[in-house]
């Protein structure tokens, strides 16, 4: 385990105080992390209140498993928070949950531990898989996907404007040698972006876009919102820590539908309120990471925090 590789928690307290809103709750940190916010829920909960975590990291699980194995009122669960109804279900508490967190995205000991795949900076086997139990690593697929097929993970996930050539580049280095390490595949979508950002890696935008595809990191966003919503009680709070737009965007829209209710109502026929099935209440606006939270970790800069409350 990579004891050596620590994670500053973002937006803490924020994110804390904006879930907690009874004591004796029953609370969901879908992203367990190294557990910085169950750390705070739990020292927030009375000995009623409860804490399910999730995560698919099995660093993330031991991690849970050595800090908080002698607090009965916690439970870590090895797995994806897109299975979260299940999860709840098993405790038999859909439609009773006081509030999920999530604070989605990479842990700083992912990105730090070279081993995991996820660094451009470092070299290492080209893994990228948060649960490395299943799925297929980012070798795997480089090495057998479509130029057309990256080309697309480059464009959309990555938001890489140099994708298509990327991809040419990638189809033609896996033709002398499989492509293996992250140093390789950090050298061949440098040597094919020909405008390097300002300030930031020629190959962030790559390693962004195959490290999502490889999680299927959005779509199992889209899941766990959905279900999210039934296992919340009455009053029950989401709240969303997102690090990128493409993140950010479905939480702000699957909030702005929940709060909007149902649009397709026939027109002229008067409706009651009731009929608009409205889901959510939005509990203000995007909250950023505080001036002084973005000087002590820089990686707080793109944090963006939403919070809703379930009718
Ligand atoms: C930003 S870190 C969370 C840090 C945590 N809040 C803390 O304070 O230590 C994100 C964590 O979520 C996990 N994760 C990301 N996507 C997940 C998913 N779909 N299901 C379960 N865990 C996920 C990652 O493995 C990582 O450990």
């Amino acid at each position: 385990m990579s004891q050596e590789f620590n994670h500053i928690t973002v937006m803490l307290q924020e994110a804390v105080d904006a879930l907690i809103t009874d004591p004796d709750g029953f609370y969901i940190d879908g992203t367990f992390g190294r557990g910085g916010h169950s750390s705070l829920i739990l020292s927030k909960l009375s000995q009623k209140g409860r804490l399910l975590a999730i995560d698919k990291d099995l660093d993330a699980i031991a991690e849970a498993q050595r800090r908080f194995v002698n607090d009965e009122r916690f439970l870590i669960k090895h797995g994806s928070f897109s299975e979260i109804e299940q999860f709840v279900a098993e405790q038999e508490m859909v439609g009773q949950v006081t509030g999920v967190l999530l604070d989605l995205g990479v842990s700083s000991p992912q990105l730090d531990d070279p081993s995991r795949g996820f660094s451009f900076q470092s070299d290492g086997p080209l893994d990228m898989r948060m649960n490395t139990t299943v799925g297929e690593s980012a070798a795997d697929w480089l090495n057998r996907a479509a130029e057309a097929e990256i080309a697309d993970v480059l464009f959309h996930y990555g938001e890489e404007r140099f994708a298509r050539r990327m991809a040419k580049a990638i189809v033609e280095a896996r033709q002398k040698a499989p492509i293996l390490t992250t140093a390789r595949l950090a050298n061949i979508v440098s040597e094919a972006n020909p405008r390097w950002e300002k300030g930031k890696n020629p190959a962030t935008r790559a390693f962004q876009g195959i490290r999502i595809h490889i999680n299927r990191e959005l779509e199992e966003i889209e899941a766990c919102l959905d279900q999210t919503l039934d296992v919340l009680a009455h009053q029950g709070r989401m709240v969303v820590i997102s690090f990128h737009s493409l993140e950010d965007r479905i939480v702000k829209r699957f909030i702005r539908r929940h709060v909007k209710g149902d649009e397709h109502l026939p027109s002229g026929i008067p409706f009651t309120q009731a009929m608009l099935n409205q889901r959510l209440k939005s509990k203000g606006k995007a909250i950023k990471a505080s001036e002084e939270e973005v000087k002590l970790n820089p990686r707080s800069r793109s944090a963006v925090m939403r919070v809703a409350e379930k009718c």
